[in-house]
């Protein structure tokens, strides 16, 4: 190790600044956050340092001039940020004379220590460094902690720390108590917490404590019921992830595949409860049944979803009977497969010349025969998202024509949408059945109706463009 990594107290101490630049006034920010006493010295300050002297901060002070080495001399940390070579040696000469810590911008040789890059969570902190050799590393592992850890973590550590003498005092022995930590930040009640449920945290770590006292070790698990978006792994949340890195044991489904699997825990046991459209590998009820078992057994169960689990994917279903039970659990939104496939197909669900609103439907009928409310259906102005549709899509089509909408209607099919293997064919409702039946589109498929279609000439250059265009030089070469 090159350095020493400490943290610093500087509160009420003096931090002596010089330079007008943005270095300068980066650096007087993080010194005042941490409570010092600012000194900020620099004869023509530029926009951004005169911008933070003139909303006069508490404890910094700011003058028109370059340093003297009184200024150093009676300070406890020396930044130099003057971007001029000459009055940052000399800066750093009279520092190492008054044996005074002095750190001048980007010059590594004249850093008695190096400014790590941080993630503030106070009163968590975490710093960075590369020891000088390579910021932008330190940079990219910041924005991937910054990612991990919800904002109101800092808050987290304090009201944990408000819990400790009750913990202390309730359980003797040193392994049981530190499993029992571990289990209140990584578990329920820091959930509770960071989902800014307070008072419902405080509840459940009265619960787990007095379980803990009975000598109940293993307490009862929990179920995440998380939609894992439609297929591109860029598309999960941080909490989705952070879940999915939790997990004892996953469930997942038939339209979540291995890329995404390949996010959860490695050593989640994991079980497919898939289904394909006429083939149920589990009932539902089993699923929900299996769900509060795993839990009961103290696991920490995640149910993974495609797309968001509130949308056609029968979510509620499964939590019903999880809360019927008493089983804690917790629900994170997924993009849903009408959304992403819009996106990455460059058609807005809703545009101000062609739809002022998005209705999302399931052709999921029975032997053919549709249920829909079709007077809602074929409102003008207005986009339908069809889940589950391409079986569908002629009795579809014909409940279209049947109504009086006009068959020049505009009509996209988006296969595997937001996926490396993505296809979109667009078409009207005349043509469209003909054309999926040609390019051999499969299920997972998307159906958009509307006049919001025709801007995908326009827009459809977004991501996943590329590989598209590759699947759509096939369809062409097929349909000729
Ligand atoms: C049972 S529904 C689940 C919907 C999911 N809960 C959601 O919010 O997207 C399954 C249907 O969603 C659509 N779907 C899901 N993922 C898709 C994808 N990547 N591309 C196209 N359609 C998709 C298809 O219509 C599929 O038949």
């Amino acid at each position: 190790m090159e350095y020493l990594p400490i943290f610093v107290d500087v509160r009420d101490r003096k931090v002596l600044v010089t330079g007008g630049g943005t270095a300068a006034a980066r650096r007087i920010e993080r010194a005042l956050s941490a409570g010092a006493q600012v000194c900020a010295l620099d004869p023509g300050p530029e926009e951004e340092l005169s911008r933070l002297v003139s909303a006069k901060p508490e404890r910094l002070t700011f003058e028109k001039r370059l340093p003297t080495r009184a200024d150093v001399a009676d300070s406890f940390i020396v930044y130099g940020a003057s971007e001029n070579e000459a009055q940052d040696e000399l800066l750093f000469d009279w520092a190492r004379e008054c044996k005074v810590l002095c750190n001048i911008a980007d010059v590594t040789d004249k850093c008695d220590f190096i400014m790590p890059s941080i993630v503030d969570r106070s009163p968590v902190v975490i710093a960075i460094s590369t020891s000088g050799t390579a910021p932008i590393i330190a940079r990219t592992l910041r924005a991937r902690f910054e990612t991990m850890l919800p904002p109101v973590y800092g808050q987290l550590a304090a009201f944990a720390g408000g819990l400790r003498d009750r913990i202390s005092s309730a359980i003797a022995n040193g392994r049981e108590r530190r499993h029992f930590w571990e289990r209140l930040i990584d578990g329920p009640v820091g959930d509770l917490y960071l989902d800014g449920n307070e008072a419902g945290a405080l509840a459940r770590f009265e619960e787990d404590l007095g379980r803990a006292q009975d000598g109940d070790k293993a307490p009862i698990g929990e179920v995440y019921l998380v939609g894992a978006g439609p297929g591109d792994p860029d598309l999960l949340t941080f909490r989705a992830l952070r879940l999915m890195q939790r997990a004892d044991v996953v469930l997942f489904d038939r339209l979540v595949d291995d890329q995404i699997l390949s996010l959860v825990r490695r050593d989640a046991e994991r079980i497919y409860v898939g289904k394909l459209p006429k083939e149920h590998t589990m009932q539902q009820g089993d699923i929900a049944a299996l769900l509060v078992q795993l839990a009961q057994e103290g696991k920490r169960v995640l149910r993974l979803k495609g797309g968001d689990p509130f949308i056609f994917g029968r979510g509620g279903e499964e939590i019903e009977e999880l809360a019927a039970k008493g089983i804690p659990f917790r629900v994170v939104p997924g993009i849903t497969a009408s959304a992403g496939c819009a996106a990455y197909a460059g058609i807005p669900l809703t545009h101000r010349e062609h739809a002022q609103s998005c209705l999302f439907v399931t052709a999921h009928g029975k032997d053919g025969v549709l249920d829909l409310n079709w007077d809602v259906l074929i409102q003008p102005a207005q986009t339908v998202a069809v889940y589950m549709g391409l079986q569908n899509l002629l009795a579809l089509v014909e409940g279209f024509e049947r109504r009086g909408v006009s068959m020049d209607a505009d009509v996209a099919v988006i296969e595997n949408g937001t996926r490396s293997n993505q296809r979109v064919l667009t078409g009207t409702l005349r043509n469209i059945a003909d054309k999926t039946r040609a390019a051999d589109f499969k299920s997972p498929s998307m159906i958009i109706i509307g006049s919001v279609v025709q801007l995908r000439k326009r827009l459809g250059q977004g991501a996943g463009a590329a590989a598209e265009a590759a699947h759509e030089l096939s369809i062409a070469a097929k349909s000729n």
